[in-house]
C-alpha cells in the first residue's frame, strides 16, 4: 500500500521540519525545574578532577548517563541525521535512540536510515522504538524483526495518547495494550522501556508499566516539545490549541517515579524539556538515572554539526561536575541524596 507508507514517510518529513523551529515548545507550560535549587555546601570536601559517570548501560559501557532521545528514521532526511547523532553518541560513548520503526514494516525503502545508526555506534547502547497504538495489532516476532533491524540493546515502546488523539489519521485506540507489553517483555530478549512523547508519565501509570515488567520509565514530560503543538500545526487548524500545555512537567514525573524505586529495579530516564546543563543536573538530582534530550540535539546537529553536539552534552557535563562539587556529591549516588530544595 505505497499510499499509506507514503503519508507515514511525509509525517517524519514534517515533524523534522517543524521540530527544528521554536513553534513547537510548551506556550506557558515548563519542565518545572526552576522550581528546585541546589544546597549549597560550603564545606565541600569533592575533588571535582575525581568525579567520572563512567557506568553500564543496557549491557553496554557508556562515559555519561545521556540519551539521545528516539528521533526519526523512514524518511530521507533521517539518514543523514541518524548518521550524524551515531557519530556523535559513539564519540561521546553516551546511548542513543532511533526513531519509531512503524515505517519500516510497511516496505524496506528507508531501512537504511535506522540500520545507519548501530553501523556508526556499534559501541554503545542503540534503543529500537515502535508505538504502543501499533504494538496492539502487531505479533511479537514482527516487534522481534524490528529489534534486529536495528541491533537494539534495549526496545522502546513509546505512549503517545495524545499526540494519537490529534494526529490526521491517528489510533486513539490503546485499550488491552498493557496485555501486550507483558507478553512483549517476555518475547523480546533485550529490556523494554516504556516511555511518553511530551505528555509524562504519572506514578500510577509507571506503576501499571512495571507491573507488566518494564525495565525503564523514560518520562518524556512536559516542558519541552509540545507533541499536541506538532499536530496542531500539521493540521493547519486550531480546535485542539487547549490541549497545546497538556501533561505532567518533567520534574514531577521524575521526582513521583523515583519514589517507586523502593520496590522496582528498573532504569529512569528524566527527559523532556532538558535544553540545558542545569535542567539536566536537576533531572539526576531528583532521582533520573539518565538524562536525555530531543529537540535541543537536533537543533544542534543542524547549526552545529557532530562536533557542535558532541561540545554541547561535554559542556553540560563539565556543568555537572561544578555543581556536584558545590553541593558535596562525589558521585551521583549521592547527587541524588537531598541536593535540591523547592524554591
Ligand atoms: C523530530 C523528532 C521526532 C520524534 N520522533 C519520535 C519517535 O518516533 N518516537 C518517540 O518515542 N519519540 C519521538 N520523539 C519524541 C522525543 O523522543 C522526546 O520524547 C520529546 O521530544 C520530548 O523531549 P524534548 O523536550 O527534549 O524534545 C521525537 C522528537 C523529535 C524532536
Amino acid at each position: 500500500m505505497p499510499a499509506k507508507s507514503d503519508s507515514i514517510s511525509d509525517r517524519k518529513k514534517d515533524h523534522i521540519r517543524l521540530c527544528l523551529t521554536d513553534k513547537v515548545s510548551f506556550k506557558e507550560k515548563t519542565a518545572g525545574f526552576e522550581n528546585y535549587d541546589f544546597i549549597h555546601d560550603a564545606v565541600t570536601g569533592v575533588d571535582i578532577s575525581k568525579i567520572s559517570f563512567n557506568s553500564d548501560l543496557f549491557g553496554k559501557k557508556i562515559a555519561f548517563p545521556f540519551l539521545i532521545s528516539c528521533m526519526t528514521g523512514g524518511t530521507t532526511e533521517a539518514g543523514n541525521i541518524n548518521l550524524k547523532l551515531a557519530e556523535a553518541a559513539e564519540q561521546l560513548k553516551i546511548a542513543v535512540g532511533v526513531g519509531s520503526q512503524r515505517q519500516a514494516l510497511e516496505n524496506n525503502s528507508f531501512h537504511s536510515t535506522y540500520k545507519i545508526i548501530r553501523k556508526n555506534a556499534p559501541s554503545v547502547p542503540v534503543l529500537g522504538n515502535i508505538g504502543a497504538a501499533q504494538v496492539l495489532g502487531l505479533d511479537s516476532a514482527k516487534i522481534l524483526y524490528l529489534r534486529d533491524l536495528v541491533e537494539a540493546d534495549a526496545m522502546v515502546i513509546h505512549f503517545n495518547p495524545l499526540q494519537e488523539l490529534i494526529q490526521k489519521n491517528g489510533e486513539p485506540l490503546f485499550a488491552g495494550v498493557l496485555k501486550k507489553v507483558e507478553i512483549l517483555v517476555k518475547k523480546l530478549e533485550v529490556p523494554v522501556i516504556a516511555k511518553e512523547v511530551g505528555a509524562g508519565i504519572s506514578a500510577e501509570a509507571a506503576l501499571k508499566l512495571l507491573d507488566c515488567g518494564v525495565k525503564g520509565i523514560d518520562t518524556a514530560g512536559a516542558g519541552g516539545t509540545s507533541w499536541s503543538g506538532v499536530e496542531i500545526l500539521r493540521n493547519k487548524n486550531n480546535e485542539n490549541d487547549f490541549l497545546w500545555d497538556w501533561g505532567i512537567p518533567t520534574s514531577r514525573c521524575i521526582r513521583e517515579i523515583y519514589k517507586l524505586k523502593k520496590d522496582y529495579k528498573f532504569t529512569l530516564i528524566g527527559s523532556g524539556g532538558i535544553n540545558s546543563g542545569v535542567d539536566m543536573a536537576k533531572a539526576l538530582a531528583l532521582g533520573a538515572d539518565i538524562a536525555a534530550s530531543a529537540r535541543k540535539i537536533l537543533i544542534e546537529l543542524h547549526h552545529n554539526g557532530v562536533s557542535g553536539v558532541v561540545n554541547l552534552i561535554n559542556g553540560w557535563f563539565d556543568q555537572l561536575k561544578k555543581i556536584m562539587y558545590l553541593t558535596g556529591a562525589e558521585n551521583l549516588p549521592q547527587f541524588r541524596e537531598n541536593k535540591l530544595i523547592g524554591r
